[in-house]
């Protein structure tokens, strides 16, 4: 038996450290934030234990909370006091994410990013303007190209509110570029895109849909989320983005998606994000519960792991929890 090679020579516990290929750090950690207009005190998320709904005028203290743990940089999502066909309160000055927005910035020095959709918005739950004939089971839901505006004055309104950064989520053909030019028009070019590049008709954002009451009223998502069968796929819509001015590139949901982070790695020379979605917090919360799982163990696991595919910022449910122990 021919032994010379011996790879548990690197694994004591004083060299371990030494050769550890990936590190964690509280820096590539992006935490969402639920801002709230319909409530006045904290909401707890049933689905996402530790996690709540906070009305604006908390929004900076759950911002400070995070900030507590190292944690600098949020990414907000809005539910607003009301909704109708065309997803009109997403971009209005008194908005809930720009109020939010504005309130964050001025007293804090956290690094706002916002989510740009419109699923939360609109009275129908889709993530843009609806076809004609949506509403009756026609095969297409989103009209894309008249979406494109809208996307656009959203952006606008975050980064007058203060953003440093949006991030747009609805999976619409040219909304980077749609994005990227109202901004620049408008003086904001210093402000980067952090694009959903890659982000598949997952069922695994479930709870998310509970927290931030966006779910479809009718229909679903896979006319514009990509299929979870394709990863060639996600290349092609990577790089759409990258032409069309993104800065940072995402993919969502992780976990389940590591090879596609993996490819965005190799194949593209820009910052990488993923997202560990709801539901992949959801499901060790649960099993922890049970006393199934350690949570602790499992989360750390879980980003290092996302980190090693490749990716250089991971937002996820767990930042708090994590960043407290790195
Ligand atoms: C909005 C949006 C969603 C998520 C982030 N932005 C929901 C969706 O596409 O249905 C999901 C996040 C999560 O599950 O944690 N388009």
């Amino acid at each position: 038996m021919d032994l010379t090679q011996r790879p548990r020579r690197l694994r004591s516990d004083g060299i371990r450290p030494l050769v550890s290929e990936t590190t964690l750090d509280a820096s590539n950690l992006i935490a969402p934030v639920f801002v709230d207009a319909t409530t006045e005190t904290r909401q707890p998320i049933p689905s996402m234990p530790g996690h709540e709904r906070v009305p604006v005028a908390e929004a900076v203290d759950r911002v400070e909370e995070i900030r507590e743990t190292g944690v600098e940089a949020i990414i907000l999502f809005g539910v607003p006091e009301s909704k109708d066909a065309e997803g009109s309160r997403a971009w209005v000055e008194d908005g809930v994410v720009q109020r939010a927005t504005r309130g964050i910035t001025d007293a804090t020095d956290a690094y706002v990013i916002t989510d740009i959709c419109l699923c939360e918005y609109t009275d129908h739950g889709h993530c843009g303007a609806l076809e004609a004939g949506a509403r009756e089971g026609a095969i297409q839901t989103v009209d894309n190209d008249a979406t494109l505006s809208l996307l656009e004055r959203i952006a606008v309104s975050h980064a007058e509110a203060g953003a440093e950064m949006v991030a747009p989520s609805g999976m619409i053909d040219g909304m980077v570029g749609a994005i990227r030019e109202g901004l620049d028009d408008a003086g904001y070019e210093q402000v980067p895109i952090m694009s959903y590049a890659a982000k598949y008709e997952s069922a695994f954002y479930g709870p998310f849909r509970d927290a931030a009451d966006g779910a479809p009223a009718f229909g679903d998502r896979r006319h514009y989320q990509m299929d979870p069968a394709n990863a060639r796929e996600a290349s092609r819509e990577v790089a759409l983005d990258v032409e069309q001015g993104a800065d940072v590139l995402m993919v969502k949901p992780a976990l389940p998606y590591l090879d596609v982070v993996s490819r965005v790695r190799r194949e593209f020379d820009r910052p990488v994000a993923a997202y560990n979605v709801s539901g992949e917090y959801a499901m060790l919360h649960a099993a922890a519960e049970k006393g199934w799982l350690d949570l602790e163990a499992v989360a750390h696991e879980s980003l290092l792991s996302i980190k090693r595919a490749g990716a250089d910022l991971i937002l996820t449910y767990f930042a708090e929890d994590i960043a407290h122990r790195l």
